[in-house]
């Protein structure tokens, strides 16, 4: 198997310095969109602890930071988008280089783990859905919003061709399969949603 984190790390490091200020569909079109809908979500939401997976720039954390405060915490693969990210010095927001399939957190950590346009890129997918519930306290949201022609996506932006398999890693989601994949690996769906176009978002809560 090629080195799926490795393209994506080096796809996304070339593209920290533009990908606020560009508003197209391989840049942060899709991600505005997305985390403009979670924002919206979270907005009636109670929270202290929300850890951002695949962040990017911290688009998110920032809308966020500007109507809550509590600890926020955000989580990429590439170092130059956590710089970008951590140049925005959003108070109370911590971030760092990982990937999504092995956190580096304790287990129910977080209130709340969101997920913008980040998705289709994971090579192992389950994996990281078990990850975002293993770190969720009970009770906690799970928010994942993407697009819906998931690996063809990534194919698109970042020239990986995932290999579709029939375990589900490595393989086109829609909200449906969201949501079936979010029961599997415990998560009651709460919400599940099309936003626009082929963006979607689904929420799971921890039992
Ligand atoms: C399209 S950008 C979305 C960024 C941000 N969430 C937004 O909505 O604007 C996808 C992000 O996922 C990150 N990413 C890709 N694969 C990842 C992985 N396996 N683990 C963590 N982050 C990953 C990329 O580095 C990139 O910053």
């Amino acid at each position: 198997m090629k080195d799926y984190e490795k393209l994506s790390r080096e796809h996304f490091n070339g593209q920290a310095a533009v990908y606020d200020e560009r508003n197209t569909v391989y840049y942060s079109r899709e991600g505005k969109i997305s985390c403009n809908d979670i924002a919206s979500l979270l907005r009636s939401v109670f929270f202290e602890k929300l850890l951002d997976v695949g962040c990017g720039t911290g688009y998110l954390i920032d809308l966020l930071a500007r109507e809550k405060q509590c600890g926020f915490y955000g989580l990429d693969l590439s170092e130059k988008m956590i710089e970008a990210a951590k140049n925005k010095k959003i108070p109370g927001a911590v971030f760092v280089v990982g990937t999504a399939d092995h956190l580096p957190y304790g287990s129910e950590s977080f209130d709340v783990v969101t997920c913008s346009q980040s998705f289709h890129h994971y090579p192992y997918q389950e994996k990281a859905m078990r990850e975002a519930f293993r770190v969720l306290k009970r009770g906690g949201l799970y928010v994942l919003s993407d697009t819906g022609i998931g690996g063809v996506g990534a194919m698109i932006d970042n020239h990986i061709l995932f290999k579709l398999t029939r375990s589900g890693d490595c393989r086109t989601q829609n909200r449906r399969s969201i949501a079936k994949m979010m029961k599997k690996t415990g998560f009651e769906v709460v919400d599940c949603r099309q936003v626009r176009g082929f963006i979607y978002t689904v929420v799971g809560k921890k039992p």
